[in-house]
């Protein structure tokens, strides 16, 4: 089925041999009933000509920011206001860095930076480019701004080498925006965060305190709301867990990065805060690997409390909000207090003390306390039929 008729889509094309695909890829959503305007880099024009754009777009092309026509016709900012989307294909290092960076020194950077739509990106560059810490880093940035990533491949490249680096296919590009709004609209728009994993808290640049968490509920829980049809942003601490491509995985480490990419995340309609977060951090960390000594004294204080805050936010508290509580003895008690003191709608609870289930288990065993009271148990079964399960809960509670 067609999800990308009568969208209006923005495609900023930026200056790499991979540019020659973003005419098939004008070609391919045309026929799917598109309507584009196009951003074309400086560098960009050195590969692909604005004249074959505009004839297969049947539309204008933008190129310059200061630009009195353009400012009078559609200024930076309605252009970004009239899309749906956000396509950024071929993405150079060079545009991703200034977009991880805030910089705006160009119609796209521009934007880019005042868009209030969602924005994916299809980067295409040299392996070592791609490889390198610099742009790594500046993708991590991205997808905690919530940009989300179309590739890319590996395979042979234009340069004659070979690796990651090579832009996904014209059909690929379609396939996943069209997907991105079946998803839209199957859940009516419909956004969820999930928090999973451990947090580091770092003592020096090499010792953490931890948390014992394998994520593995939290990333289940993030695949069954995907696969219902919710936008959903996965903030993973820490673990060699995989998830598909249509979910926007955040990777964080330290509590504080997992609370300001929650806050990046939202607004959402459901937020399941089933991460182990660290109740403390250091209260300071050594810059420098500290020796080893007889006794080492470390001070600690408390974490930000990102359950806590979201919940008690006033306006961007997600309709539904549920937290986890993993406990060893005490279970009803300890999850009822926290379901009060906390202000979240439901606490899903536990017990951790059996050592087959909860930890690093592929199985879980939970109970659901309700603000109203009420609870229900969800028996001894894989974890990622616990998912779906409560999906289908917080589906019927959102409905
Ligand atoms: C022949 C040629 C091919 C290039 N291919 C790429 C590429 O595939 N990916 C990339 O990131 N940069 C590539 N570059 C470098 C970019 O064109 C350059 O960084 C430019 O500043 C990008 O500008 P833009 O991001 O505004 O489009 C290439 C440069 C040349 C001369």
């Amino acid at each position: 089925m067609n999800n990308l008729n009568n969208k209006k889509i923005l495609l900023i094309i930026c200056g790499g041999i991979a540019a020659y695909k973003s005419l098939e890829i004008i070609r391919l959503l045309k026929k799917n009933g598109v309507t584009i305007k196009t951003i074309l880099t400086k560098s960009g024009a050195e590969f692909v000509t604005p004249l074959s754009i505009a004839s297969l777009s049947q539309s204008k092309v933008y190129q310059d920011l200061f630009s009195i026509e353009n400012e009078a016709e559609m200024d930076h900012i309605s252009l970004s206001r009239w899309a749906d989307l956000i396509l950024i294909a071929p993405a150079t290092a060079n545009t991703i860095s200034k977009l991880a960076n805030g910089n705006s020194d160009d119609l796209a950077s521009t934007v880019a930076l005042a868009s209030n739509k969602k924005i994916f990106i299809a980067p295409a560059m040299n392996v070592r480019m791609w490889n390198h810490q610099s742009t790594k880093q500046n993708i991590d940035k991205l997808k905690t701004y919530d940009y989300r990533l179309i590739g890319p491949e590996i395979g042979d490249m234009a340069c004659g080498e070979y690796g990651a680096g090579k832009m996904s296919e014209p059909q690929e590009v379609i396939n996943k925006l069209d997907s991105y709004f079946k998803n839209l609209k199957i859940n009516n728009k419909l956004k969820a965060i999930v928090t999973a994993g451990p947090t580091n808290e770092y003592i020096d640049p090499i010792r953490f305190i931890s948390n014992k968490s394998s994520g593995k509920q939290g990333y289940e829980i993030a695949k069954s709301l995907s696969k219902k049809g919710f936008d959903t942003t996965l903030i993973s601490g820490p673990t060699n867990l995989k998830t598909n491509e249509d979910i926007n995985l955040i990777k964080v480490e330290t509590a504080e990065e997992m609370f300001q990419a929650t806050l990046n995340s939202l607004p959402a309609d459901v937020a399941v805060f089933s991460a182990a977060v660290g109740d403390y951090k250091l209260k300071e960390t050594s810059k420098i690997k500290i020796k080893k000594q007889d006794k080492l004294y470390l001070e600690l204080e408390k974490n930000v409390d990102i359950l806590n805050y979201v919940s008690k936010h006033n306006f961007l508290r997600p309709k539904l909000v549920i937290g986890f509580a993993a406990e060893t003895n005490n279970l009803v008690n300890y999850a009822n207090e926290k379901l009060n003191e906390k202000n979240c709608d439901w606490i899903v609870a536990n017990d951790v003390s059996n050592k087959k289930i909860g930890f690093d288990s592929d199985f879980n065993e939970v109970s659901i306390f309700y603000k109203n009271k009420k609870t229900d148990k969800l028996k001894y079964k894989p974890k990622s039929e616990i998912s779906d399960e409560l999906v289908d809960k917080i589906i019927n509670h959102l409905n």
